[in-house]
């Protein structure tokens, strides 16, 4: 098997060592040659890559090298994987995402509604960039991004690079799911065999299978609705803000049993029970600053100080291994089914060909080959079209630097409707994205 040269853009994440343990979990399935990571906060990803080399010390001594960077060349060259994970603004604008609907009683959340738009508006041309550089300096790699918010960023990079064929966009949440249909089953996440549709964040799932094909999804939704539904991946098993979205997944599929719904589902389906639950003051963003980014932090510090790893608890999560296997598959021709995003082009027979949907896919070294959904039922096809219009208006407004555009965006999110709040709300955004949105230029109304 040939050793992979791997890059990670955005090395300074909360989410690296993580990746970094599953990297070692993985070793066998996508042996590496050698680890970069890139970053443009300095400070902020020296921490974790003084970290990350205690570890990969000790668990990963077959490596040739790892070192990390802030200069683009250095990073990209000889890349044959860049997994992407950045996030413009970082925890601070998500905040103010979370915030700012709030204030007017609308979802105010990290990737859907008002947040999602603010969060795509800073992203896109973030993307774009890096995108382009990894191409100056590593024509060939794969680029697997992470980075939300998903859907809005892998719709502007299809209109950006529509023949770079070797950009992959995807997100755990589906796998973190199936880790918690695999435990109400006894058995593991590569046992199953998903059918899903939807757009990111915005999908359902419409059968499991095991391995040998026989269907499990009857089993499962009675689990749920006899004994709830529970988050199982490390990460996020003990998390209060988690468990309480799990469990939100019993009242939808109480409401509509059809199929089993994502997660973010909840966001849409739910916005006045949402609203309700938050508090201004701790947000997801707040609670991500004192919980995720804290532990992180003082994990690796307690690692640099002791130059080992003896006195902390690393995790490896399933996310991670997801995302591992997803390059393996690319890389060595696999053929494994994973659920990831993709044009649509007639997978969904009565959607547009050029939404970009989540589906599941049989992923190869010519890339991902995914299988047909069909003809998707009235319910789930209006609530797509309608966040579907609303994810393209948003990347025509980055484009055409549109206001209008902008408002009927969020007219259109099921986390808004109204318009006058829209309005008020895309005006709060637009002033604490200064530094971040394109200049927008507004249509006046036609007068006398
Ligand atoms: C899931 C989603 C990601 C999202 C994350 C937020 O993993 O798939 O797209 O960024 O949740 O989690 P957090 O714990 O930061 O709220
Ligand atoms: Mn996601």
């Amino acid at each position: 098997m040939k050793r992979q040269n791997l890059v990670v853009v955005g090395g300074g994440s909360t989410y690296t060592l993580g990746m970094i343990m599953s990297l070692i979990e993985e070793k066998k399935n996508f042996p590496l040659k050698s680890i970069t990571f890139y970053d443009i906060n300095e400070e902020r990803q020296e921490k974790i890559a003084k970290a990350t080399e205690v570890i990969l010390r000790e668990k990963y001594p077959e490596l040739d090298s790892f070192h990390y960077t802030t200069d683009k060349k250095e990073a990209y060259t000889n890349a044959d994987f860049a997994f992407v994970q950045i996030r413009t603004g970082g925890l601070q604008m998500r905040e103010k995402d979370e915030q700012i609907p709030l204030k007017y009683d609308a979802v105010g959340q990290e990737t859907c509604g008002p947040g999602g738009m603010a969060y795509g508006l800073r992203s896109i041309g973030d993307m774009i960039n890096v995108v382009n550089d990894i191409r100056e300096y590593a024509p060939n790699a794969w680029i697997l991004n992470y980075t939300n918010p998903a859907a809005i960023v892998a719709e502007a990079l299809r209109r950006e690079f529509p023949h770079d064929d070797k950009i992959l966009n995807i997100c755990d949440m589906p796998a973190a799911i199936m880790v918690s249909y695999a435990k109400i089953l006894g058995k593991e996440i590569w046992d199953l065999v998903p059918e899903y549709f939807g757009l990111n964040h915005f999908g359902w799932f419409t059968n499991i299978y095991d391995k040998q094909g026989n269907r499990l999804t009857d089993d499962i939704k009675r689990a749920i609705t006899d004994n709830g539904f529970i988050p199982e991946d490390s990460e996020i098993v003990n998390d209060p803000s988690w468990i309480k979205t799990f469990k939100q997944v019993e009242t939808m599929l109480n409401d509509f049993p059809d199929y089993l719904p994502n997660t973010y589902l909840q966001y849409y389906l739910y916005p006045s029970d949402m609203v309700a639950k938050e508090e201004m003051t701790n947000t997801r963003a707040r609670q991500v600053i004192n919980g995720r980014e804290k532990r992180v932090h003082t994990m690796s510090d307690q690692i640099i100080k002791d130059q080992s790893t003896e006195n902390v608890e690393l995790e490896v999560d399933i996310h991670g291994c997801y995302m591992i296997r997803v390059a393996a598959s690319l890389a060595y021709n696999n053929g494994d089914t994973f659920i990831v995003i993709v044009e649509n082009n007639g997978l969904i027979s009565n959607l547009q060909s050029d939404a970009m949907v989540e589906v599941p896919a049989a992923l190869t070294s010519r890339g991902p080959k995914p299988y047909a959904v069909g003809e998707i039922p009235t319910f789930q096809k209006g609530l797509i079209e309608g966040q579907l219009a609303f994810e393209k208006l948003v990347v025509d407004a980055w484009y055409e630097r549109d206001y209008n555009k902008l408002l009927q965006a969020l007219t259109l999110n099921r986390a808004v409707v109204d318009a006058p709040k829209a309005r008020q709300i895309l005006d709060d955004l637009i002033e604490v994205n200064k530094d971040y949105w394109p200049e927008l230029k507004q249509l006046q109304p036609v007068q006398g």
